[in-house]
């Protein structure tokens, strides 16, 4: 049986270019080699927590659907589905509650950064902070856990997660008898800290982001609009800045030794900014052709949501009929 590779991605934003080139991209490309068993997800249960209103969460959903279909991932080759869809993740999760300790969930890095927020700003630790952002990693735990996963593909800021996740499955194994496998984080490094347009991380708070599928009218003025140094046109120009960057993720080798000479010989900002823009529109365009006409067509998008959720049940429920009987409920 080929081993398991899982990620999910929270909802919870217009998905922009950072996201392709910190988890998407990477992930589709691992599920093309056939030598893995792919389970990608959307993690809307997990976006709950940040978002206000079921009008967002209910557009954010579809178009972090559109945008996994749209960048090439095929749902024959990977299992393709939503958390919500998965009622079994939530009866794991439950379960799973009780084998972790408080003191885990003390020590995860986004209570932790929400209660020393809080705390800076004179108010109790706890402020805003509900039992979904508490519980978290735990849910995350069940996502993982439920489909014997052993790979974990994540950026840098998940890593704690899937810890958590491997130790939630020990204290199981450890309690219940062997039951669940111990999953490993495959940490994505490279491109996961792509800049914003003012050269900060990209970021829905800072409001630098460029959204992945935006037209090509838009697409043109956020790229003019990347913030770059005083250098006159003529001048010689360091590559160490955030056009340059995205110059590297986006162009060819050739075109990456093309556009360093052509900035030590002093390229102008404008015609940089152009030529990046020709480079990414080549790049982009087939992929918002398809992600327009699944926006379009959402219907045809949720029929292969279901057929994934389908088919992954039949694996949450195995697993959770071993787990349930482990622990005495069955
Ligand atoms: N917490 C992840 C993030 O914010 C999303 C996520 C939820 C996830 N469940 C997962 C990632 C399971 C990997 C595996 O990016």
């Amino acid at each position: 049986m080929k081993q398991i590779v899982l990620t999910g991605i929270k909802p919870t934003g217009t998905p922009h270019i950072g996201n392709y080139f910190g988890a998407i991209k990477q992930a589709i490309e691992m599920s093309e080699s056939d030598e893995y068993d792919n389970f990608y997800f959307i993690a809307d249960y997990h976006a709950l927590n940040s978002l206000k209103t079921a009008e967002e969460l209910k557009n954010y959903t579809k178009e972090l659907a559109c945008t996994w279909l749209a960048c090439g991932l095929n749902p024959d080759k990977v299992t393709f589905y939503r958390q919500s869809g998965i009622p079994e993740t939530t009866e794991l999760c439950w379960i799973l509650m009780n084998v972790t300790p408080k003191g885990l969930m003390d020590r995860a890095h986004a209570y932790k950064a929400s209660a020393e927020a809080n705390i800076a700003a004179g108010k109790d630790a706890d402020d805003g902070v509900n039992m979904g952002l508490y519980n978290y990693p735990i849910l995350m735990a069940a996502d993982i856990l439920l489909f014997n996963t052993k790979f974990v593909p994540v950026g840098q800021d998940q890593k704690q997660h899937v810890e958590m996740a491997r130790d939630i499955a020990k204290y199981f194994n450890k309690k219940y008898g062997y039951s669940l496998v111990v999953p490993q984080e495959r940490i994505q490094e490279q491109t996961a800290t792509l800049s914003g347009l003012d050269g900060r991380k990209m970021s829905k708070s800072y409001g630098n982001q460029i959204p992945l599928f935006c037209d090509e009218t838009v697409l043109k003025k956020l790229i003019m609009s990347i913030k770059t140094d005083s250098t006159l046109p003529n001048e010689p120009k360091s590559t160490d800045c955030t056009l340059f960057e995205y110059i590297k993720v986006f162009a060819s080798e050739e075109k990456i030794v093309e556009m360093s000479n052509r900035f030590a010989y002093g390229i102008s900002w404008a015609e940089a900014k152009m030529e990046l823009f020709n480079i990414v529109n080549e790049i982009i365009s087939p992929m918002r052709e398809k992600y327009n006409y699944y926006m379009e067509h959402y219907s045809e998008v949720e029929e292969l949501l279901k057929k994934g959720e389908a088919k992954a049940r039949l694996i949450a429920k195995e697993t959770l009929e071993r787990v349930r009987k482990a622990i005495g409920v069955n």
